[in-house]
Order: C-alpha cells, then structure tokens, then sequence
C-alpha cells in the first residue's frame, strides 16, 4: 500500500506529547500457532508490519511474551530504525509455561526482566508505553496492584520507560494506581459483542485516558453475527470493517489495535477507518450485545 490512508484522526495520551493515530496494530497475530514460536512465514510477518507503516500506521502493540520474544524480534527485524513518530506499546505482567500457558510474572525480578526483555529484542533504549497486564483468564479480577506498578513507576522514574498503561483491569484498579503514576492507556476485552466495559469507556473518555480494546474483532474466534453481516451488506463492506468502524464511533478514546497476519485483512481493517456508519445502522447493530450467535469464545489471554 503506498498511499496513506484516513487513519481516524489522532488522539493525544494525556499529559504526554505522544499522537497516535485512532487505527493503529496489534501484533499478536505474526508469531506462530497459538502465538507460540516463529510464525509459518516470516516474511510474511514483515511485509504486514512494512506495509503497515507505509499506511501511516504510527501505534503498534505488541509483547515479548508473544512468541515468547518472537514478535518483538520480527518488529525489530521489519522497521528498525523506527520512523520517526512510530510508537511501540507493549505490555508485561505475563509469561509463557512450556505448554504454551500464559501464567502471571508480576514478581519485583520478572516485571525488571521483561522489561530489559521488551527494550533488547525491540532494540529500544526506553520503551514508549508499557502496560501492566493483570487479571484471570476470562476478565479482570479486584485486587491491590500497588506492588506491581510501584516496580513499573520504578523503572520510568530510572528513563526506562516513558509512559504507563494498565491491561485487564477494573475501575477500582484504576483508582489505585492513579495514586501511584499517571495513567495513559486502558488496555481491556471490548467489541461489539462483548461490552461489559461500556460505562468504564465513558468514564476514561470524559477524563481523555485512552481505551484501546483487545479482540476488537473477537479475537481467536473472530465474531459471526447475521446481524453484522445484514449491516455490513448495507455499508457495501465487510463485517469487519463495520465491527471497527463501530468501535472508533462508539466514543473518541477508542484506539483500535486489530491483528492480522494477513496483508489483505490489515488493508481491509486499515480502510474501515474511513467507513462513516450512519444512525440507523448503529441502532440495528445494538441487539448484538445481548446475541449468544455473536458470543466470541476467547479466554482473555495476550
Ligand atoms: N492485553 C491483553 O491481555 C491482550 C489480549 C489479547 C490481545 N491483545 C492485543 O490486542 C491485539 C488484537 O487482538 P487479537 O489479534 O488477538 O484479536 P482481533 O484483532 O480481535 O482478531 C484477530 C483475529 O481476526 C482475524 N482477522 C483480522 N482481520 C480480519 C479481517 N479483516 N477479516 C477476517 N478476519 C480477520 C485474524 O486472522 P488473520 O491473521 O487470518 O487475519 C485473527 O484470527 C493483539 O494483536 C494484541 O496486541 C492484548
């Protein structure tokens, strides 16, 4: 894709300089199998990563437990040197066991490594936002994370990291680690099928926090609905396309990070950006919340 496209407009992290596109990627999908390994072609890992950029792409998501280190190593590989105005989000707080689980590593010595992990294989000298994934595997779950981020605020106070975000958490969460850093970036299970977080959004949207949902397009079994198909055929696009055009009406702190390792579905998913859904449409598209057909089986892990 040579010509860059209407990316949504920008969004500005609060009380930071960083501009990010609303439509940026999410780089789960380029390792292998079950984010397990190296992926099937790698180069074809670059090229969705090169042409992403050619776009206009300036906001990639990634971790170094993806893989483990696979996919920071591709991104390393396809666009280091980085251009100017790219920023690399990526997220701790996790692991990988042999048998391709994803257990906690929210440990003072696991935090410290996975972050000297995430700025050697991206070859970054300090990582632009770093998340702090918490939670189970099928949502968020109360809880202090005091212990946790006080390490992260550690390693931004020592100019490893510049800007903090949180993954996987509650509004209570978010109220106790604003007493300890500041806060850009809500990183939490949303889509149009999958909307317990609806009130969360407009909070973070009325203080300008970012909310950049995970499995916008339903993740490991992206959504199937007759409804979205029925919306889609009147858009004259794709139930993808309308699933994220959806997502960046739904309020102006959504940034979306879908993955694809397919370069076909990053251009279609990049266009949707452009796609305007009218009322009507929206209107039709709202049953989906309440429709088993739509229901996405993924446990929360990534
Ligand atoms: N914080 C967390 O705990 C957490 C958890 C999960 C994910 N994440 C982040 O969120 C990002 C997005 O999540 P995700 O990639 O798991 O899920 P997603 O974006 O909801 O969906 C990805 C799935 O949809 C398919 N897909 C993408 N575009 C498509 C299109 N236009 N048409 C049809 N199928 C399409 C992909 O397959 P193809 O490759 O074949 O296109 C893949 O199977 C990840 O990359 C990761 O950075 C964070």
């Amino acid at each position: 894709m040579e010509k860059q496209i209407d990316l949504g407009g920008m969004f500005t992290l609060p009380g930071t300089s960083i501009n990010v596109k609303r439509m940026g990627y999410g780089a789960m999908q380029l390792a292998g199998p079950q984010v397990w390994g190296p992926p099937r072609d790698v180069d074809a890992a670059l090229a969705v990563l090169r042409e992403a950029i050619a776009a206009g792409v300036n906001h990639i998501d990634t971790s170094d437990f993806y893989g483990p280190h696979v996919t920071n190593q591709i991104i390393k590989r396809a666009l280091h040197p980085y251009p100017e105005g790219l920023v690399i989000v990526t997220k701790v707080g996790a692991r990988r066991g042999e048998d391709k689980s994803w257990p906690h590593a929210l440990s003072r010595q696991e935090l410290i490594d996975a972050v000297h992990d995430n700025l050697r294989n991206l070859g970054l000298d300090e990582l632009d936002v770093v998340n702090l994934r918490v939670g189970g595997a099928m949502g968020p779950s109360e809880g202090s994370i005091k212990e946790p981020l006080t390490v992260l605020a550690e390693l931004k106070q020592q100019g490893l990291i510049r800007h903090l975000g949180l993954s996987n958490v509650t509004p209570k969460q978010l109220v106790e680690a604003q007493t300890i850093t500041e806060i850009v970036c809500v990183q939490n299970f949303y889509n149009l099928a999958h909307r317990s977080d609806d009130e969360f959004i407009d909070d973070l949207a009325k203080r300008g926090i970012a909310y950049v949902p995970f499995f916008p397009l339903g993740g490991f079994t992206p959504l199937q609905s007759s409804t979205l198909d029925a919306a889609a055929a009147l858009m004259k696009a794709t139930p993808m396309q309308v699933a994220l055009a959806w997502l960046l009406q739904r309020s102006p702190n959504i940034l979306l990070i879908p993955g694809t390792a397919s370069p076909e579905h990053l251009r279609e998913n990049l266009e949707a950006a452009a796609l305007k859904l009218p009322t009507e449409i929206i209107t039709n598209l709202e049953p989906i919340n309440k429709m088993p057909e739509a229901f996405t089986k993924s446990s929360v892990t990534g």
